[in-house]
């Protein structure tokens, strides 16, 4: 079930810890966005020394603005809204449509105070699911 840090969170820890079951497809599209956002967001090498040991402490700005990137580029979310027929259409064959549904009914509704924001309170919320291992 790695997958579920595919849609949301993880498209920045992915390229670091690699989950078994991600088709190779899908693998080479997160890494190219991995990139793109690092260098659009102009990524720190401490930031992506924090991010690759997966440390989303006091997250700078332009940390969170990478997690929208990558959430925007897979398509899982547009001005910080979760775009959920896309992200069941997309990922629904891979991880069931009924886990979608159960984070995004769990996580869809938080709001930070920008786009980024929010993008990154998304990731923390998925991140503390898959910790309490309830997905
Ligand atoms: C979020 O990411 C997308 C894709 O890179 C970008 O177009 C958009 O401007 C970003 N939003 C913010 C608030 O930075």
């Amino acid at each position: 079930m790695n997958l579920i840090f595919v849609i949301a969170l993880s498209v920045a820890f992915v390229a670091v810890a690699t989950p078994l079951d991600l088709n190779e497809d899908i693998i080479k599209l997160i890494k190219q966005h991995d990139e793109f956002c690092t260098k659009e967001n102009h990524l720190s090498d401490k930031e992506i020394a924090k991010l690759k040991v997966k440390d989303f402490s006091s997250p700078s700005d332009n940390l969170k603005c990478f997690i929208n990137c990558t959430l925007e580029k897979i398509g899982a979310l547009k001005n910080g809204v979760i775009q959920e027929d896309h992200v069941l259409h997309v990922f629904g064959p891979l991880i069931g449509e009924e886990t979608i549904r159960k984070i995004i009914s769990k996580c869809g509704h938080l709001k930070g105070k920008s786009d980024c924001d929010t993008a990154f309170k998304l990731h923390e919320c998925l991140e503390k699911l898959k910790h309490d291992a309830s997905i």
